[in-house]
């Protein structure tokens, strides 16, 4: 895809010292997601000028990052841990449904996402993160197997998320060789609605709940605790009227992962 391409390289060149000014490209015209991608371009530009001014390259020391202040709402990271990786996943989340009552609700049965290394990113730029959570989930769902990075940006894959066969969840962050991190299976330990501005989905849906998850035993690399936030999408319709027995809707969000 032609826009996936051209953002790459204008996110890459963001916030490093002598970043090319993003060129925009008549073929990516995107109509869907025109507005998240030209918002995303507006606050790239304001990212280029701070670094100009700024001069030196920005650190992504997650030592002095918080939690956005709207996750407030969760319980706060345990004392002693640090903050050890952010990654953006895209995925879906799966519900199943009774066809044949179209007043039940639909029920969560789990999560599939890539999971993409954000740490610099969010680190120094959160709000282009977020903006760039809105804009991923116009562009096409990675396949596992095969994506490299979080288009429309070079984010590369730092994991993956999915729910092992007893329903647990479970996020995988030893997929990048050189630099494993650990595993852990999690349950839930807090959750809140996500903050009215949060961005829809592709079909209009709400965005799933913010989430503060906890390890369960058997997680490696000393991770403790897990942060959904910053959600966009994901939700089912209230009711199971005209959905199929199982289906998916598409979200991306950021994990945070905190660590002993
Ligand atoms: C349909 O779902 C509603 C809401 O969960 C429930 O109260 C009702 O008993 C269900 N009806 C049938 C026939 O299962
Ligand atoms: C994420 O990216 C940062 C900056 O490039 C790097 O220092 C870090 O090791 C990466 N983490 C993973 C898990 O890939
Ligand atoms: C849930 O999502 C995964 C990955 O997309 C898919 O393989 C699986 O079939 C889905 N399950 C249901 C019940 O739709």
């Amino acid at each position: 895809m032609h826009a996936s391409l051209l953002l790459v390289s204008a996110l890459a060149a963001s916030v490093w010292a002598a970043p090319t000014y993003p060129q925009v490209d008549a073929d990516a015209a995107i109509p869907d997601n025109i507005r998240a991608i030209s918002e995303y371009f507006n606050l790239l530009a304001s990212k280029v000028q701070d670094s100009r001014i700024l001069s030196t390259p920005p650190t992504c020391d997650l030592s002095q990052v918080s939690l956005p202040a709207a996750a407030a709402g969760l319980p706060p990271p345990s004392a002693g841990l640090t903050l050890k990786h952010i990654a953006i996943g895209r995925g879906t989340q799966n519900y199943t449904c009774d066809p044949r009552n179209s007043t039940a609700a639909p029920v969560p049965t789990g999560a599939v996402a890539t999971l993409f290394n954000a740490s610099c990113v969010a680190a120094t730029s959160p709000a282009l993160a977020s903006v760039l959570g809105r804009a991923a989930l116009h562009f096409s769902l990675p396949q596992s197997a095969s994506a490299r990075a979080l288009s429309p940006s070079n984010l590369a894959v730092s994991g993956r998320h999915y729910f092992t066969g007893d329903g647990v969840p479970f996020f995988d962050l030893d997929v990048a060789p050189q630099r494993p991190l650990g595993a852990i299976p999690c349950g839930k330990a807090g959750a809140m609605a996500a903050p009215a501005t949060a961005g829809r989905g592709l079909g209009g849906e709400s965005a799933v709940p913010w989430l503060k998850l906890t390890a369960k035993p058997g997680a490696t690399g000393g991770l403790q605790e897990v942060y959904r936030v910053e959600t966009v999408g994901g939700s089912a319709p209230a009711t199971c009227s005209g959905m199929p027995a199982g289906f998916e809707v598409q979200y991306v969000t950021q994990y945070w992962f905190y660590a002993k």
